[in-house]
C-alpha cells in the first residue's frame, strides 16, 4: 500500500481527543490544527531544494529555496480545517479548492465547486481532507487536479479507512497518502471505524 502513516505520542493523543464524542469544537479544532503541523513538517521531507546564495552581516554563504511552488487544496467543506496550519509552515503555498460532497445514499462524491493556481504541471500540489473513507473524494480530486495539468500530487489525511487507501492505490497508484492513523473499516453508510464522526461537521459545528 502506498502509505505513510506518521506516528507520536502527540498525535495518538490528539487523535484520541479527535474520537471523543465529549471533545468540544474549540477542542476538536486545537488538536486537528496540532495533528496537521505534524503532517505538514513529514509531508515536507518530500520537497526538494535548490541551493542560493545568501549574503549574512558578515559573509555570502550557501543557503537553500523550494524548488518546486507548493500547491495545498483542500477539499471542501473539511480541508478547509487543515489549510492554516499548512500555510503557518509554508507561507508561500498557493491554494486551490475543490467542492465536493458525498451523496449520502450512494457514497459517490458530488462537485460543485474547483478553483486553483496556474502551473499546476509544475508544482508540488497537496490535497487536504481530514476523512479517506471510501476514497471517492480523494479519487475525484486527485483525477481534477490531474486533468487540469497536476503530475506531482500527495494525499494529506487524519484518518484513513483501508477501503479508501486501497481504492485511492488502485486508480491513482503514485499517489503517497500521508495519514494520521489508519483506522479498521467502513460501516455500512460509509463511515470510518472507529472513526471520528464527520470531521466537517465537528469542525463547523454543523450537527
Ligand atoms: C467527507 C470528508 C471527505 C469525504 C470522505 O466529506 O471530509 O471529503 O466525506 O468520504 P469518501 O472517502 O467516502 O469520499 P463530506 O462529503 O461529508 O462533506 P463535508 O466536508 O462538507 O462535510
Amino acid at each position: 500500500m502506498n502509505i505513510k502513516i506518521i506516528d507520536s505520542p502527540l498525535i495518538k493523543r490528539d487523535i484520541t481527543y479527535l474520537r471523543d464524542k465529549e471533545t468540544r469544537e474549540y477542542q476538536f479544532r486545537l488538536a486537528l490544527r496540532r495533528i496537521a503541523y505534524c503532517l505538514a513538517i513529514e509531508i515536507s521531507n518530500t520537497f526538494p531544494l535548490v541551493e542560493r546564495e545568501v549574503e549574512s552581516p558578515l559573509e555570502i554563504t550557501t543557503g537553500y529555496k523550494l524548488k518546486q511552488q507548493i500547491v495545498l487544496v483542500p477539499v471542501l467543506r473539511a480541508g478547509l480545517s487543515l489549510v492554516n496550519s499548512f500555510i503557518e509552515m509554508i507561507p508561500d503555498a498557493k491554494v486551490g479548492h475543490i467542492g465536493l460532497q458525498r451523496d449520502e445514499k450512494t457514497l459517490e462524491p458530488i462537485d460543485y465547486y474547483y478553483k486553483a493556481p496556474k502551473n499546476l504541471n509544475i508544482s508540488k500540489v497537496i490535497i487536504l481532507d481530514p476523512m479517506l473513507a471510501t476514497g471517492g473524494s480523494a479519487v475525484a480530486a486527485a483525477q481534477f487536479l490531474k486533468n487540469r495539468g497536476a503530475i506531482d500530487i500527495i494525499m494529506a489525511c487524519l484518518i484513513a479507512a483501508p477501503e479508501g487507501v486501497k481504492r485511492m492505490n488502485i486508480e491513482h497508484p503514485e499517489i503517497p497518502i500521508y495519514t494520521a492513523q489508519l483506522d479498521r473499516e467502513l460501516n455500512a453508510n460509509g463511515f470510518i471505524l472507529p472513526g471520528l464522526g464527520d470531521a466537517g461537521d465537528r469542525t463547523f459545528g454543523t450537527l
